[in-house]
């Protein structure tokens, strides 16, 4: 969801952003197609230890560089200019939490992301900046909205590239919340986002990587949002997630999207993934407990390393690259902020 504003504002060194903008953009808008369903985590939580082995990311996709277990966790490594190691979840979730302990990278013009998005271009972040070793950034976007940047916030945190802090977004249908070791930071009303308009409200995966905003080769602006060049003869640079929980405040095997609204109310959870079946077996998302509060989140969890299924280490390189240009959009738009207040 690079902004085409952005884009415009900024041809200079953006050619990857641009393609992978455009290639995002060819992957299937339920906001303005007919899409097959998504499929959702069909359980109420799921917890995953990143220090387990290579077991821990059965529920993880890696869409680009290699991502390994640890003792602190699933290392992320920038050794070099392209590098922008990235897993996301391999379902979806429709309202739900989502805790993340991490260490940030180091160094100068790294970020460190966490972040939810869905395939209508909702998304909620966390940002950390690595140039800056007392804050991180939320923000979030609606539908891909990028016409004005006045959402993101920045939050004190000490020492994020030292020491694993545990950031967290408790998202419900009427609110979001941003928890910063289990205290609200930041709490985002339906009605306060363009009255709903721009409120996050669609299923989402779970995206985790870092990037050199302060690459040599891109755009000026870019470098100064990312505090500027990063050197990489100073790396290597490594975030480390030693774990991931997240909870699923509507269980289920697959979301639907019924029309173009891009309304959360226009989504059926179902447990068939049969899409013939899918209007009989569903509950419409308006009879399911939407606004189960964090508390809820204490239900029993079932480890994500006793899931099966073996997640793909690697994929094509477009795909790396679309979901690079994916998953750092926020930054992007971030950084299109300070262009407009120029
Ligand atoms: C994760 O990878 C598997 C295997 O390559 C693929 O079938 C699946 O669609 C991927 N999941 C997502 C959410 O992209
Ligand atoms: C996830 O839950 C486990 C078990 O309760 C806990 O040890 C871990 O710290 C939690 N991780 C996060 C990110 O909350
Ligand atoms: C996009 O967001 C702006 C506020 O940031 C709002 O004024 C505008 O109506 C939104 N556009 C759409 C199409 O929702
Ligand atoms: C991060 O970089 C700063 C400055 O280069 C350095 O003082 C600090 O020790 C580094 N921290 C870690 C965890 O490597
Ligand atoms: C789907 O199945 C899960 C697990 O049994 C259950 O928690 C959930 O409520 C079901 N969802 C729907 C939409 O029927």
């Amino acid at each position: 969801m690079v902004s085409n504003s952005f884009l415009k504002l900024t041809a200079v060194g953006l050619a990857t952003a641009q393609l992978g903008a455009a290639q995002t953009y060819t992957k299937c808008n339920p906001f303005k197609k007919t899409c097959a369903a998504d499929t959702g985590l069909n359980q109420w939580q799921l917890n995953t230890d990143f220090t387990s082995g290579s077991s821990a990311f059965s529920k993880w996709n890696t869409t680009s560089g290699s991502v390994e277990s640890t003792s602190l966790g699933a290392k992320f490594t920038i050794s070099e200019q392209g590098d922008a190691p990235t897993i996301e979840s391999d379902f979806y979730i429709f309202f739900g939490r989502v805790d993340v302990k991490m260490r940030a990278a180091n160094g100068t013009g790294i970020i460190s992301t966490a972040v939810m998005e869905s395939d209508d271009l909702d998304e909620i972040d966390w940002e950390q900046i690595s140039t800056y070793d007392s804050s991180i950034e939320t923000d979030y976007f609606g539908k891909g909205n990028t016409t004005s940047y006045d959402r993101a916030t920045t939050v004190d945190v000490s020492s994020p590239e030292e020491t694993f802090h545990t950031y967290s977004i408790d998202w419900t249908s009427s609110r979001i919340e941003w928890l910063l070791d289990g205290s609200v930071v930041r709490t985002l009303e339906y009605a306060n986002a363009v009255s709903g308009k721009n409120f996050p409200q669609t299923p989402m995966r779970i995206k985790i990587g870092i990037w050199a905003g302060g690459d040599p080769d891109n755009a000026e602006g870019t470098i100064e949002w990312a505090g500027g060049e990063t050197d990489y003869t100073n790396g290597p640079f490594t975030m480390y997630v030693d774990s991931v929980n997240i909870t699923n405040y509507n269980p289920a095997q697959a979301y639907k999207y019924t029309d173009k609204t891009g309304s959360y109310t226009s989504i059926k959870a179902s447990n068939s993934t049969s899409s013939t079946n899918l209007g009989s077996s569903s509950s419409s998302v308006a009879s399911s407990s939407m606004a189960s509060s964090s508390s809820s989140a204490s239900k029993t969890a079932s480890s994500g390393s006793a899931a099966s299924a073996s997640a793909s280490s690697t994929m094509s390189s477009a795909a790396s690259l679309s979901q690079f240009c994916f998953v750092f959009a926020a930054g992007m738009a971030a950084f299109a902020a300070g262009i407009f207040q120029l």
